[in-house]
């Protein structure tokens, strides 16, 4: 008989088996897969893993913040922040293409990990919270020819140079169980159901290129769409709902004056598994209020637009 219960402890004992008295590092995106996978790591062997956190300035509202809080202070697991934003800021001047900013975001992940790595003194290992649809749509897409739909920087992305074993406890599981893991383990209902976050985060959000300006702005668009959502009683019954910033600028007109600035487009989907989703229905006066509020307090965004596709054909995230 299969339970939550059972599968914590079959992965405990795998964990301890695996990694003996080896170190691990575990890479925290404030998502929920990432961090099931480390307290799960940190139950079954304690201080022999250390967390570290990318702040890659592509991250959402306080979420850097969320996280430190989180490990540091409720969880007790060693965690090293480090600030990234130049670095990957800088790499992904001129940009355009999603697959380039998603190689460029893996590989640079992987550089900053491999040198924290040495200082935390040689791990041996290197944790991460791949899921089964990340395994498979990496791999393939479903029912068609091997053809690679979009490259997730966590997966299979491990160069052999850096000679550490992979250590991924959420290999077989489906996000869903991934939750119930993480209130097995005891995380607070508000951060099991958050929204997944993607490892390339506002970057896949931007399409076009990426700075830190227009991050700055989208992250401030998010926030508010989020708070509508939350407000409004719906963060529940939805699978992801993100504001993305389009690289194309329309005319409006505020008071008296004529602007000319970005456009926002709201995208929100019911899902079970990521692997095909519908769009939330919203109605018409709650998109409305949403639309008021980003025009009205994010400069730098004049007009906001709902995405209407479902998956498939289209996919989740813009890019
Ligand atoms: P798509 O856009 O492919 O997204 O329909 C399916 C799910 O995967 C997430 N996603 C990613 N997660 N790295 C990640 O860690 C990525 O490069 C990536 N691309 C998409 C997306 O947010 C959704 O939950």
């Amino acid at each position: 008989d299969w339970t939550m219960a059972a599968y914590r402890e079959t992965k405990v004992r795998e964990i301890r088996e695996q990694v003996g008295d080896g170190k691990v590092i575990c890479g925290l995106s404030g998502g929920v897969d990432s961090s099931v996978a480390a307290i799960l790591i940190h139950e079954a062997i304690g201080d022999q893993l250390t967390c570290v956190f990318v702040d890659h300035g592509l991250l959402r509202l306080n979420e850097r913040e969320q996280v430190e809080t989180m490990f540091r202070d409720h969880y007790n697991i060693p965690l090293v922040v480090v600030d990234a934003e130049e670095m990957f800021m800088e790499g992904l001047a001129g940009v355009t293409d999603p697959e380039a900013k998603r190689k460029f975001i893996g590989k640079t992940f992987i550089d900053v990990f491999e040198a924290e790595a040495k200082n935390v003194g040689g791990a041996d290992f290197l944790a991460q919270g791949t899921l089964y649809p990340d395994v498979i749509e990496s791999v393939s897409f479903t029912g068609g020819p091997s053809v690679t739909i979009k490259s997730h920087h966590n997966v299979g992305g491990l160069p052999e140079r850096m000679n550490m074993q992979l250590v991924e406890p959420l290999r077989e599981l489906f996000k869903d169980e991934v939750r119930e893991l993480g209130r097995e383990l005891g995380l607070p209902d508000m951060f099991v159901g958050r929204h997944p976050f993607p490892g390339p985060g506002l970057a896949i959000r931007i399409p076009g290129e990426v700075t830190k300006e227009r991050c700055d702005i989208l992250r401030k668009a998010d926030a508010i769409y989020l708070d509508e959502i939350r407000k409004a009683g719906l963060y529940d019954a939805i699978w992801q709902a993100f504001a993305v910033l389009l690289p194309v600028k329309t005319v409006g007109v505020m008071g008296d004056y004529r602007t000319y600035d970005s456009v926002c487009g709201l995208r929100a989907v019911t899902s079970t598994d990521g692997m095909t989703a519908d769009v939330y229905p919203f109605d018409a006066a709650f998109l409305t209020g949403c639309a008021t509020r980003i025009v009205n307090e994010v400069q730098g965004i004049n007009r906001v637009v709902y995405d209407y596709t479902s998956k498939p054909p289209g996919t989740i995230e813009w890019e």
